[in-house]
């Protein structure tokens, strides 16, 4: 599939390298440094790096992995994405990273949602720090962590299942977008586990059920 990655930064640039690695063709963009584009698809195979509008207008796929802070300025320079599926991975942490700016009553999924009108928005890959995404491997011992996505589109739900299978995890339909306002707070979580509770950042969920 052509994925268009929006923000190639610790998260766009981990998960923009395992897919183009399992052959799908992706473009990286928006980085204040064009260099920084260019040396990162130059060392990832079938990637390219370029504007954001040329991102979108070339993906069936684009992932949104920008900060809350920056979001708007970042959907603007995309420009209308009707018709795509849109993977939203950010949590819309405050400045100072103490917890979430907005959420109970909507989400930044939901929010991301209502500034690209006829997108078809998916939850995905929030609750996982960038780490994870730029180690060789998503296994923990022979375990995939589960990774919650949600949305409202049932078929841009299947496609992102298959894209999270892709990196490794084991998929989980959370239900619709408005789920969101669940996973956003889960990724707080983590990030409390994984720094105040000095976890560090290698660290991942597993859902067990019988
Ligand atoms: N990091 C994690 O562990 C993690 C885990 C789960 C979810 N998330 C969420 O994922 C999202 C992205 O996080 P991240 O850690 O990947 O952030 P990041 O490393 O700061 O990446 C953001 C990207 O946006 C680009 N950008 C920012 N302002 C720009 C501007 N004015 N013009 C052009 N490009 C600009 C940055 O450019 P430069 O390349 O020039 O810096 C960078 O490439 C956030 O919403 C975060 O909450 C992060």
């Amino acid at each position: 599939m052509n994925i268009g990655i929006i923000g190639s930064g610790n998260m766009g640039s981990g998960l923009g390298r395992i897919w183009a690695k399992k052959g799908h063709q992706v473009i990286f963009s928006y980085s204040r440094s064009k260099d920084k584009l260019e040396n990162l698809a130059r060392a990832v195979p079938n990637a390219r790096a370029g504007t954001p509008a040329e991102a979108v207008a070339s993906s069936e796929i684009i992932l949104i992995s920008v900060r809350w802070a920056d979001i708007k300025d970042a959907l603007k320079a995309a420009g209308p994405m009707e018709g795509k599926i849109v993977i939203d991975c950010t949590n819309p942490l405050k400045e100072d990273l103490s917890g979430l700016a907005i959420g109970h009553t909507t989400s930044a999924a939901e929010e991301i949602a209502r500034m690209v009108p006829g997108a078809r928005v998916v939850k995905a890959f929030n609750t996982v720090f960038a780490e994870v995404y730029h180690s060789n491997s998503r296994l923990y011992g022979s375990r995939r962590p589960t990774m919650f996505y949600c949305g409202d589109d049932s078929g841009a739900k299947s496609v992102v299942s298959k894209l999270i299978s892709d990196v490794g995890f084991e998929p989980m339909d959370s239900g619709p977008l408005k789920s969101a306002r669940y996973l956003e707070p889960l990724a707080m979580l983590m990030i409390q586990l994984g720094y105040a509770q000095g976890m560090g950042t290698n660290i991942a969920m597993s859902l067990i059920r019988r």
